[in-house]
């Protein structure tokens, strides 16, 4: 049996308590620190940096942290995160000129590769870098904003990168983000999904490990 990862995004966190509320999801039951990075370029946005996840490791936050890189160019940026004690780093095609040699990078740097698709970006990058990824990221909506509608197309999208992982027979993760809530994470789940990001439907709640367990029941209901 596969093991679901829920990865809350700290974009929908209140920024000036953000130590305390990082500890508030991880004692929730959050397996993973989703750490949105961008850059008012590749996206049109501006959030945090690897002083910040450095903060955070300093904190004493436990939880891997899972950082989604929204930022070009994007190389020099990698060992950076990695020396800020990130243990997923994530990189869209688009914002790298040499994908496999950007996926190089963060595996060198010792930490978790991932490869991110756009609602638009097709899934035939994979055929040339499966082997170089620990996890295909499926964007639900399109980078740059919490609080988004989820793009229902991307449920067959999520079923086809899980016929390819399946057939490769490699251990990669299949993550998806952008408008994971509560009443659609089944149906994300019942896809092929096991890596779940969610910001504002987790932050914007009042009782953070009641939202992460119903999101826990829902992922279980759909794969019985
Ligand atoms: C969007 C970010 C997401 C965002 C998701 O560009 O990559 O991680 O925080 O937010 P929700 O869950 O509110 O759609
Ligand atoms: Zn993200």
């Amino acid at each position: 049996m596969r093991e679901f990862w829920i990865a809350p995004s700290i974009l929908s966190a209140d920024f000036a308590r953000l130590g305390e509320e990082v500890d508030a999801v991880v004692d929730a039951g959050a397996d993973l620190v989703h750490f949105d990075v961008m850059d008012n370029h590749y996206v049109p946005n501006l959030t945090i940096g690897p002083l910040v996840c450095e903060a955070l490791k300093k904190h004493g936050t436990s939880a891997p942290i899972d950082v989604h890189l929204m930022v070009k160019p994007v190389d020099r940026i990698i060992g950076d995160f990695a020396e800020a004690g990130a243990s997923f780093i994530s990189i869209h095609p688009e914002a790298s000129e040499h994908v496999h040699r950007s996926l190089q990078l963060i595996r060198a740097s010792g930490c978790r590769s991932g490869l991110v698709f756009n609602p638009a970006t097709p899934l035939t990058w994979l055929e040339h870098l499966l082997d170089c990824v620990d996890m295909v990221l499926l964007m639900s909506v399109n980078p740059g904003f919490g609080g988004q509608t989820f793009i229902d197309a991307t449920i067959e999208k999520i079923s086809s990168a899980r016929r390819l992982i399946d057939d490769s027979g490699l251990d990669v993760r299949l993550e998806v983000d952008g408008g994971v809530k509560v009443d659609n994470i089944g149906a994300i789940a019942a896809a092929g999904a096991d890596t779940f990001v969610a910001g504002s439907a987790i932050f914007g709640s009042d009782d953070y490990a009641a939202t992460i367990g119903s999101m826990r029941r829902e992922i279980r209901a759909a794969l019985d």
